[in-house]
This record gives C-alpha cells, sequence and structure tokens, in this order.
C-alpha cells in the first residue's frame, strides 16, 4: 500500500516522554559540537519528549553559550517546535498557496470548530492536536494534511472528518 493510499488506516501518534533533565543533558550534549546545533537539538528534544520542554531552554543556553532570550527566539520562530505536549494524535494541515486555492483554509475552519480547537490547540480529550504547516510538497493534490506523519491528500471534509475520528479512537 503506498503512502497515499493508507490514509484512512490507523497511525501511531507523536512519542510524549516525561520530563528528565538528565535525559534532556544527554540530549543537548550529543549535538552541541555540531555546526548549528540549536536546530538539531530542539528537533532531538521535540522527538524524545513530544515537544519542547521550558526546563530545557536554559541548558540549550549554557550549553550554546546563547542567552535564553535566544533559545526562547528561535523556538517561538520555527512553527515545528511545540510548546506543550501534543495530543495521542497529531494533524498538520497545509496552510500553503496551492492547498489554500483548492479549498484548504475553509476545511481547516470547519474542522477546528467542530472540534473546538484552534491552531496548535489539543482536543479536550487529548485525542488530537492540529497544527498549520507550510507546504508538504503534495501541491498538485491538495488540500494536503499530515496525520501522525502520514500524508493524506485530495483532501474535503468528509475525508478529513474520517481520518481524524478513526484516529482519535485510537
Ligand atoms: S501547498 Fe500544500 S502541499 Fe504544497
Amino acid at each position: 500500500m503506498t503512502a497515499l493510499a493508507s490514509q484512512s488506516a490507523t497511525t501511531d501518534g507523536p512519542k510524549v516522554g516525561h520530563w528528565d533533565a538528565a535525559l534532556a543533558r544527554e540530549i543537548i550534549a550529543a549535538h552541541a559540537g555540531m555546526e548549528g546545533a540549536a536546530l538539531p537539538i530542539l528537533h532531538a528534544l521535540q522527538e524524545e519528549f513530544g515537544y519542547v520542554p521550558k526546563q530545557s531552554e536554559a541548558m540549550i543556553a549554557d550549553a550554546l553559550n546563547l542567552s535564553r532570550a535566544e533559545v526562547h527566539g528561535i523556538i517561538s520562530f520555527y512553527h515545528d517546535f511545540r510548546r506543550a505536549a501534543p495530543g495521542r494524535h497529531v494533524l498538520q494541515v497545509c496552510r500553503a498557496e496551492a492547498c489554500q486555492a483548492v479549498g484548504a483554509a475553509t476545511m481547516a475552519d470547519r474542522l477546528l470548530e467542530r472540534l473546538g480547537v484552534s491552531w496548535g490547540g489539543t482536543t479536550g480529550d487529548g485525542s488530537l492536536t492540529v497544527e498549520p504547516t507550510f507546504c508538504l510538497g503534495l501541491c498538485a493534490c491538495g488540500p494536503a494534511a499530515l496525520l501522525d506523519g502520514e500524508p493524506l491528500a485530495r483532501l474535503d471534509d468528509a475525508k478529513l472528518l474520517e481520518a481524524t475520528e478513526e484516529a482519535r479512537r485510537t
């Protein structure tokens, strides 16, 4: 089955770990010597914890000889980094131009309204976090999204609802 054909399949949500200072320190140290280490560190922390824990900011600042404000600025600048633990599943809806042109914005607005969340928010039952993303390389088959990293293409309200409801049951 191709990735696009698997859009109704149940997917695994993001890994979410409890804060562990020793583990965070280890992750930071493992990447600190790299060129432009801040982004690899932030990605690695998010991979481990599901988000970038606030407690890690001072550690990163110390390791990279940056101010906490600089670290905070990097995290805020990039849409990729979460500031809080996500729900069991993460839906990332493309908000770039080609998808907007085929109705992605209104489709996303209706989904957010139905779920009672705003961008970056998590449903009250903790089952789904909805995030914006900007071009998934699926411009010819928009509206496009990723559900737990699996591409969803040629979406409409019904397909998006079906995919998200199926994921939320798990
Ligand atoms: S604009 Fe949505 S995938 Fe490229």
